[in-house]
């Protein structure tokens, strides 16, 4: 969007600065959201044409929470596996928060990216306490199916305001839930085919620690 008014009516000054540096002007130096030139007596100001709307401004918003929610609902998972002999499963879940971490953190950046107003809220107090490995996974599961269906009704109503940068940001992540619901399966399946079998979880909490080496 262009907006074409008359530099008396609407002074630089007006509009918000953004952090110096982006522009390619000295850094330090406020850097006018939209871009002025002067022409036959008018200014011309490029209003940020990316802008995110507000609804998506506030669903991206209540994304950074949910992963926050999840780095903390795994690391109340981690901290339940460090109270049982099953510290591979612990290591794993410690991963698994520093990568929720690391998602929150990408939708911070995209909306700064884009000229919004990032807003933190509360993070749910976690579950510290499980039944078993397997209740611990089977959790896990359904709170990945429940960030998948969120990052989807993102990419919907992004889709419904043809927020193409949106799409294209999205696509990361539509890929990492289909890896990490997998992940999380993967882990469900094998604690389903032992049972109680000590061994066999011991097997398991065994593969679940390397998982946790390879990632660091
Ligand atoms: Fe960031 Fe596991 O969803």
């Amino acid at each position: 969007m262009i907006l074409r008014l008359a530099a008396s009516r609407a002074p630089a000054r007006a509009f918000p600065e953004t952090p110096g540096g982006r522009s390619g002007l000295p850094p330090g130096q406020g850097v006018p959201r939209a871009v002025l030139l002067a022409k036959a007596g008018q200014w011309l100001y490029f209003a940020s044409i990316m802008k995110l709307s507000n609804k998506l401004e506030k669903v991206l918003n209540d994304q950074i929470n949910l992963e926050l929610g999840s780095a903390y609902a795994y690391l109340g998972m981690a901290a339940y596996f460090e109270r049982t002999p099953f510290t591979g499963f612990g290591k794993w879940m410690q991963v698994q928060t520093s990568e929720e971490l690391g998602h929150a953190k990408r939708f911070f950046e995209y909306i700064v990216e884009r000229g919004g107003k990032v807003t933190l809220q509360a993070i749910p107090e976690p579950k510290c306490d499980y039944k078993s490995p397997l209740d611990a996974f089977k959790a896990s599961l359904g709170h990945e199916h429940k960030v998948s269906a969120s990052i989807c009704a993102i990419y919907e109503l992004a889709a419904a305001e043809k927020d193409y940068p949106t799409l294209s940001f999205l696509k990361w992540f539509l890929d990492e839930q289909v890896e990490e619901e997998r992940n999380v399966g993967d882990m469900l399946a094998k604690l389903e085919l032992v049972g109680d079998n000590s061994n066999g979880l011991y097997q398991i909490d065994r593969q679940a620690a390397m998982r946790a080496a390879e990632k660091h």
